[in-house]
């Protein structure tokens, strides 16, 4: 059972209404690792089975090897299993076994394509004029682009159809200025709803506490774990579960220590930041949130001799919002999102400072 999250579970289940009443779409989720995407969907997926509608599901694969159009051959393939044999072609025809029978020449490569999508996207109005259709495509920041040329293809014929595609993808990792997802998800953005994940409340975290402890929290702990996390629920969850591991009650179990799932996470994170960034963070990491400037440029006493280049800090206020990376990945990792995009903060003027030895 979820906590919070009811407008996006609202809207969830209205797109699935429509959608089962003829008037289908796309609507995306968007948010950080951990913010409760997958579970969003799950949620959606377990209504749209409540009213009657047929559910698949694709996941976009991380590492290398996957095959073009892999988060859609595991959902044309789910339904070719399910019955129907015009399954079958669509699928020859994503993993390209048509052209390979063929063995002559079927166009050029954009008139392939075009077929391609053609092909799958009337498959999926078809099946789901035979009874409503529910896709969700997870983690779509791994997609291959051809998975997502399709998805934008298919968006733009669902209003008048019975099928809902759920897509997935954490933000942070598509707004990164090169990633090759990021400009067909900003098209993608035209057609669909976007519904994009904020971190929970402290109250909500509080609730969240409760479930994973069986126990109440006092305020002051639900704070400082809402501080650590901000609001993340995943990072709440690991560190409930680490209060809970201490065996007392909540009002004596401490809040210290970062939960190794959630180190994961960060370290991820932090490995696709240049590293004059992670430097600084470095730095701030042990200053606190909030802070002037001068205390992240000033030389720190252990630091060997180095040079600190910081693209981005404001000139004023002379202070700059950098969270504990040891306590919280996500503010953390949007000030240095910043950072790497060239997007300034109000105010932002390049800045460099020297760390004599
Ligand atoms: N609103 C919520 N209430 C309770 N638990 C939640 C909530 N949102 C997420 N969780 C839990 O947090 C964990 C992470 O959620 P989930 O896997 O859905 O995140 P995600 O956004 O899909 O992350 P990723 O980008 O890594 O796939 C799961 O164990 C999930 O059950
Ligand atoms: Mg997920």
């Amino acid at each position: 059972m979820l906590v919070g999250r009811r407008l996006a579970i609202g809207a969830l289940r209205s797109a699935v209404d429509g959608a089962v009443g003829g008037a289908g779409g796309v609507v995306l989720l968007a948010g950080e690792a951990g913010m409760g995407k997958t579970a969003l969907a799950s949620e959606a997926v377990a209504y749209a089975k409540a009213r009657g509608a047929e559910t698949m599901w694709g996941t976009c694969w991380e590492g290398d090897g996957a095959p073009g159009f892999w988060p859609w051959i595991q959902v044309v393939r789910a339904l070719a299993t399910e019955g129907g044999d015009a399954g079958e072609g669509v699928l020859a025809e994503l993993t390209g076994v048509t052209e390979e029978r063929g063995g002559g020449v079927l166009g050029d490569e954009s008139a392939i394509r075009f077929r391609t999508y053609d092909m799958a996207s009337t498959y999926v109005r078809r099946r789901a004029a035979q009874r409503p259709l529910v896709v969700v495509l997870d983690d779509l920041h791994w997609a291959d682009v051809s998975s997502l040329r399709l998805l934008v293809f298919l968006a733009r014929q669902l209003h008048d159809t019975a099928a809902l595609v759920i897509g997935t993808y954490r933000d942070v990792e598509v707004m990164v200025s090169d990633h090759p997802a990021r400009p067909l998800l900003a098209e993608l953005a035209g057609q669909a709803e976007l519904i994009r994940l904020p971190g929970l409340t402290a109250d909500e975290v509080g609730e969240l506490i409760e479930k994973v402890c069986g126990e109440r929290p006092q305020a002051p702990l639900i704070q400082a774990v809402h501080d650590r996390t901000a609001g993340n629920p995943f990072f709440a969850q690991q560190i409930a579960r680490l209060l809970a591991a201490q065996g007392v009650p909540l009002d004596r179990a401490l809040v210290a220590g970062v939960p190794p799932a959630v180190g994961d996470v960060v370290a991820r994170r932090l490995a696709r930041l240049p590293g004059t960034v992670v430097d600084l963070l470095a730095v701030a990491s042990v200053v606190g949130r909030r802070f002037p400037i001068a205390t992240v440029a000033a030389p720190p006493a252990h630091q060997p001799r180095r040079r600190c280049r910081s693209p981005t800090v404001p000139s004023a206020p002379p202070s700059w919002s950098v969270t504990n990376p040891a306590t919280s990945g996500s503010a953390m990792i949007c000030s240095a999102r910043s950072s790497t995009t060239g997007c300034r903060p109000p105010g932002g003027r390049r800045f460099t400072s020297r760390w004599p030895g």
